[in-house]
């Protein structure tokens, strides 16, 4: 019997849908993507839609629905938090509060008459690894924020079995600590906390006793905030007057200087954390002596505290869901109504890649530029000579923003939708924040390699397609545009089998540099998502300074665009606002 499913995570953070067809993960993709609101939070419409088309079924094809946490639950805790601080005239934070809302959108704004089966935000994190990661049995932590009440939590799964036997509650929160010292150093909380990681190796970690007072690591799984220094509890912000006490100064002013001050309490927070997971991991794995561990929750995107999980760790295998955060807990979802209805897990596989969103003919962009003035390089069917081309571009110094196949899912660009460089220029990572990104010099891009090169360049002696942990450069290259401060990468590795175009662009740069590795970051402009469509990738294109766009088989130069549209596009006031919503549709 036939049996599909569609996971939703909506009305946080990073609303996303996923959709399993007897098991097999067919489509997912975040709401951000096509709405181009940054973080989407709405019931995902969008998303749900694409899915389905993707999959060539319609809505009476979907057997359930399954929402990625308890809404009731949820409510008890907001109850026991927030209420009493809400002002009565505060509507939207009333809205917020309702628990009907999610199962009423699925019926009034996605338009499903059919089961909507409900999980545990945990236990959605924990199915959203277990269930996607291959193996036959595992070990299970999930850390993040808050979900219902839990914020940690720890499992054991067999088969199609799957169990958390243990949690640690709100507001005894990792998550919330992290986001906490975020926004007192000035940086945006459940978007920036990667920022902090990026700081930490500037610093050093004179301010550890401090944030080690900030939690009490006890016994078993637990943990507990001193909530003297926070004020998440229903106050105006993150952090108490007696957090900035502690750390001897006032937060942080956004988008101000960064000072050694700011890098030392970065690095002893992220050192704290590196602590308290490695500890927890240890308890997990006396409680559950198995090989494997499988990690979810936003705290799992922590990509420098999972390679000392890694290396340090008691576990010898170690799978991370690259989608950790919330958008990941839809397809978790989804995988628990499967092993709910069937009694079987889904797909044993492990996940082989996360291309799971739109993708684009070839014919179809190249029809786009039929009539316009712009002077495109039509390379249909001649795949050498198109990656030969996008090669000598990226030898020669250019920025590439390379849009191929279906897009990924989850926070990473991983080669359809990232923008190439040389990793060796001193000056790249200068270059493209100036181009493109306008961020924060502190931070180091990540480096694309061959997968059967990279033991030569980084001390990494598994593959990494996912971009979820960092590890040691030992390369004979000098790879400034991204090797960290302190040594380390966010390394991917890519693999012919499963990602054959992207793998030849790196043997053609290889080819005529001796250098497997491509600089790969994500194709977008500061505070936008990634590109969805062939159009959110030409406006990115026209609205930044980069040198080559590559869509699918065309090939446009910067100086090949007519002047009236790098006028047009250069003007602030002309930018187009949501440009994939209306192009979605069109395409
Ligand atoms: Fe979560």
């Amino acid at each position: 019997m036939s049996l599909t499913v569609a996971g939703i995570s909506a009305h946080f953070h990073d609303a996303a849908c996923g959709l399993l067809r007897d098991g097999r993960l067919v489509a997912a993709a975040q709401e951000e993507r096509f709405t181009r609101i940054k973080h989407d939070p709405s019931i995902p419409r969008a998303a749900f839609r694409y899915c389905l088309e993707e999959a060539g079924i319609t809505i009476a094809d979907v057997d359930a629905i399954a929402y990625y946490e308890d809404p009731v639950k949820k409510l008890d805790r907001q109850l026991w938090m927030a209420l009493p601080h809400v002002p009565p005239a505060t509507p939207p934070s009333l809205f917020r509060l309702d628990p009907g809302r999610p199962q009423r959108e699925i019926r009034e704004v996605l338009g499903f008459d059919g089961p909507v089966d409900i999980f545990d935000h945990h236990l959605s994190h924990a199915a959203s690894s277990y269930y996607f990661s291959g193996f036959d049995e595992a070990a299970v932590m999930t850390v993040d924020a808050v979900g219902e009440w839990a914020t940690t939590s720890y499992g054991r799964a067999e088969g199609a079995h799957l169990e958390l036997f243990e949690e640690v509650r709100f507001p005894d929160s990792l998550g919330l600590l992290y986001s906490a010292v975020t926004a007192y150093l000035g940086f945006d909380v459940n978007d920036a906390e990667y920022k902090v990681m990026g700081l930490a190796p500037y610093g050093q970690p004179r301010y550890i006793d401090e944030v080690r007072s900030l939690i009490a690591v006890e016994e078993g799984g637990r943990f507990r905030l001193d909530l003297r220094y926070f004020d998440f509890l229903g106050g105006a912000r993150m952090f108490s007057e007696e957090l900035c006490r502690l750390f001897g100064a006032p937060p942080r002013e956004a988008e101000s200087e960064l000072t050694p001050w700011a890098h030392d309490v970065a690095r002893s927070l992220q050192a704290v954390l590196e602590e308290v997971l490695l500890a927890k991991v240890r308890y997990l794995h006396r409680r559950v002596p198995s090989g494997n561990l499988c990690l979810a929750g936003g705290v799992a995107l922590n990509c420098v505290a999972v390679e000392r999980i890694v290396r340090e760790g008691p576990f010898r295998r170690v799978f991370v869901q690259p989608a950790a955060s919330d958008a990941g807990a839809a397809l978790g979802a989804a995988a628990l109504s499967h092993v709910r209805r069937t009694g079987e897990r889904p797909d044993a596989r492990p996940l082989p890649h996360v291309f799971l969103g739109p993708s684009f003919g070839a014919d179809e962009i190249a029809g786009l530029f039929r009539s316009s003035p712009a002077r495109i390089v039509d390379l249909r069917g001649r795949e050498d000579d198109l990656l030969g081309a996008t090669a000598d571009r990226l030898a020669a110094g250019k920025v590439v923003g390379w849009f191929q196949g279906r897009m990924e899912f989850g926070p990473r660009a991983l080669g359809n939708r990232s923008i190439l460089a040389d990793p060796r220029d001193p000056g790249m990572r200068e270059r493209i924040n100036a181009l493109v990104k306008k961020r924060e010099a502190f931070r180091p891009f990540a480096p694309a390699v061959l997968a059967d090169r990279a033991s030569d360049h980084f001390e990494l002696d598994h593959p990494a397609p996912f971009m979820v942990e960092t590890c040691r450069v030992r390369s004979p290259l000098d790879l400034p545009a991204v090797t960290h401060v302190d040594g380390s990468a966010r390394v991917q590795t890519v693999e012919a089998a499963s990602h054959p175009r992207f793998a030849r662009l790196l043997e053609a740069f290889a080819a005529r540099t001796g250098c497997p590795i491509l600089l790969n970051t994500s194709f977008n402009l500061r505070g936008e998502p990634i590109v969805c469509t062939p159009v959110d990738a030409l406006a990115c294109f026209l609205r930044s300074g980069l040198d080559c766009l590559v869509l699918e088989d065309v090939l446009l130069d910067r100086d090949g665009l007519p002047e009236s549209w790098t006028r047009a596009f250069a003007a602030p006031e002309a930018r187009p606002a949501r440009v994939s919503d209306r192009v979605y549709t069109l395409l």
